[in-house]
């Protein structure tokens, strides 16, 4: 997960940009590089490997205007061409995020002169910026103007020699706040990376662009309004994570789903094609004579797990089973040397998914791929395969992040073994990748559904039941959402398919069991209206989460959310978002300790 410092200051800010960048290191990254404005001229570092290597090669540099970036190949090997900062003319950018227009802008930008010297995306954010300064010559204005032109995640940190003493910075989908001091004024992706000067930060919103000197800090909006962002005391420890904004790590880490996304899906870069190596080295040849996927996980990776066998029978074509790891460590089953078995996990230290994988290697089952969060863990280092999460820490004990990122990274597995199996034109793999690389976009217009969830979410605080309805692949979202909602409210919650209400669960619903339905446009979406039917005629109080073209009217006792976008088979990712919200809410209005519900545990590594 690459990771941005930002500093100017009065005195030598090298030093600050080189420990900023040490202390990212933990978000994983595999290049680094900085660059400083000395006697009028932009000074640019760059080196493949660990910043202790660029450290040593800016040993006698310095600077009071500077800019650093590590960096996790996305669009391009890891080199020292595509690793930032990345020139134009006068200036230099650093990034975060992916740019879904790069292509396009590339074109335009290669059709005005401009030479493109590196494969990544942010490139053309260099460029576009130096192309908009001849026409607006101010660095803020021209920074401000080319993001507008931005499709995609970004937080990037721009300097231009010609004005030296300035940096500008903008995010809108990449994580990015201020440091401010009376030395000087820094940015950087997380506060951890700015303790080394300062506690006092300012967290900038999507859609924010600052102006930072050693003396003054200002904030706008893309569209020119200006804005005041309150200054945030970090309590923060060296090994803690921060809260910032938040009230709750689970609220926090819901409102990361778009950089979580983004930075899980930045393996696959700008590319149009997904190749088996994100998986190892290994994958290529393991996964060519698989048969069957046997799925073991626990809990929320477990729904994930159910989720994907929509995906992988339908696109892939081949067989899935999906397990609780606590059932199969102990069951006879029949072992199959050719199926390839997943083990999923955030944690990659759960007993019983590592114990389930270890039972499935002892008997001869050698295909295995973990994916998961935590690359160092117990799950990973014991698979042959592996796809690491880049979902960040994750606090709360109600997974929400984790989830999403692995929705993702089962998708990315689905069309390897699809492609494998010839299942997939290249037409319908570049349609998906596209569809995966706008994910972060549109998981933000979900979020910003929030406001009416909470409305929503007060009409549960009496409920001590409630039922989730989903049909076809989010039949395990409406699993999700009830497993969310008992865990952090303590409200009992049962998920049907709702095809199965009339063999039995139709006989709890009265006034008093809210029904939250699942109800995207898909295939089965008349067949789930007759289910709603069939709730409302027995007094049921139906919540639905709808597409916006899903023709399906409020009326009395029938409460209609819609998400902005329908999203086609990778709508569970987007429907997901408002239950882990309507859980927290309820959760706040009830009064629960949200991040620490009774009883559970963040990791479970006992049996
Ligand atoms: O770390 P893991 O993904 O292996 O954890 C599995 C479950 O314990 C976990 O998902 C649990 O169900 C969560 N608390 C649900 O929010």
């Amino acid at each position: 997960m690459c990771g941005i410092v930002a500093a100017a200051a009065q005195y030598n800010i090298v030093p600050v940009l080189i420990e900023g960048l040490m202390r990212l290191e933990y978000r994983g990254y595999d290049s680094a590089g900085l660059a400083i404005i000395g006697d009028g001229q932009i000074e640019r570092l760059r080196s493949v490997g660990r910043v202790a290597e660029l450290a040593a090669a800016a040993a006698t540099t310095t600077a009071i205007t500077g800019i650093a970036h590590t960096r996790w190949a996305t669009h391009g090997v890891p080199s020292e061409r595509n690793a930032h900062p990345h020139v134009s003319g006068a200036i230099a950018v650093v990034h975060n995020g992916i740019i879904e227009n790069y292509e396009s802008l590339r074109r335009e930008l290669s059709a005005q002169g401009y030479v493109f010297t590196s494969d990544t995306d942010t490139e053309s954010i260099a460029h576009l910026i130096e192309a908009t300064l001849q026409t607006e010559p101010d660095l803020f204005n021209a920074v401000q103007r080319a993001c507008r032109r931005l499709v995609g995640a970004f937080a990037i940190a721009v300097i231009d020699r010609s004005q030296p003493g300035r940096i500008i910075v903008a995010r809108e989908g990449s994580p990015l706040l201020l440091g401010l001091s009376e030395n000087g004024n820094y940015a950087a992706s997380d506060a951890s990376a700015l303790l080394q000067v300062t506690r006092n930060m300012v967290y900038l919103e999507n859609g924010d662009i600052a102006e930072l000197t050693a003396a003054a800090v200002r904030i706008e909006r893309l569209d020119g309004t200006p804005v005041e962002r309150p200054v945030h005391v970090s309590q923060l420890s060296a090994a803690a994570v921060e809260l910032g904004n938040y009230q709750h790590y689970m609220q926090k880490e819901i409102f990361e789903q778009p950089d979580a996304l983004a930075n899980t899906l930045e393996i696959v870069g700008g590319s149009k094609s997904i190749q088996p190596g994100i998986f190892g080295a290994e994958a290529a040849h393991l996964l060519a004579d698989i048969d069957h996927i046997l799925i073991l996980a626990c809990g929320t990776s477990a729904h994930s797990g159910l989720t994907a066998r929509y995906w992988l029978e339908a696109l892939a074509g081949i067989p899935c089973t999906v397990e609780v790891a606590s059932e199969y460590r102990y069951r006879i089953s029949v072992p199959n040397p050719r199926q390839l078995v997943v083990a999923i996990s955030q944690s990659g230290e759960t007993a019983d998914t590592l114990a389930a994988l270890r039972h499935a290697k002892s008997l001869g089952q050698m295909k295995t791929l973990a994916i998961c969060n935590v690359p160092e863990s117990a799950i990973v280092r014991e698979s042959a395969l592996r796809f690491i999460t880049r979902a960040g820490p994750e606090i709360g004990v109600a997974s929400t992040k984790a989830f999403t990122t692995q929705l993702a990274a089962l998708f990315l597995l689905t069309l390897v073994v699809a492609k494998i199996r010839n299942r997939l034109s290249a037409e319908q793999e570049s349609n998906y990748i596209d569809q995966l690389r706008h994910l972060p976009v549109a998981v933000n217009k979900v979020l910003a559904l929030e406001d009416d969830i909470r409305q929503w979410a007060q009409r549960f605080a009496d409920k001590h039941h409630a039922l989730f309805l989903g049909r076809g692949r989010h039949y395990p979202i409406a699993m999700e959402g009830a497993l969310k909602l008992k865990e952090i409210s303590y409200i009992h919650a049962e998920a049907y398919p709702a095809g199965e209400l009339k063999h039995g669960p139709l006989a709890l619903v009265d006034a008093n069991m809210p029904v939250i339905s699942v109800a995207p446009r898909d295939d089965l979406l008349e067949k789930l209206k007759s289910n709603l039917q069939e709730v409302r005629a027995r007094g049921g109080e139906l919540y639905v989460f709808a597409d916006g073209d899903s023709e399906i009217p409020a009326s009395e006792g029938v409460h209609i959310l819609r998400l902005p976008e329908h999203y086609g088979e990778l709508s569970p990712i987007l429907h997901v978002v408002p239950l882990q919200l309507l859980s927290y809410h309820v959760a706040l209005v009830k009064g629960t300790d949200v991040d620490k519900p009774r009883n559970l545990a963040k990791s479970v590594t006992v049996e």
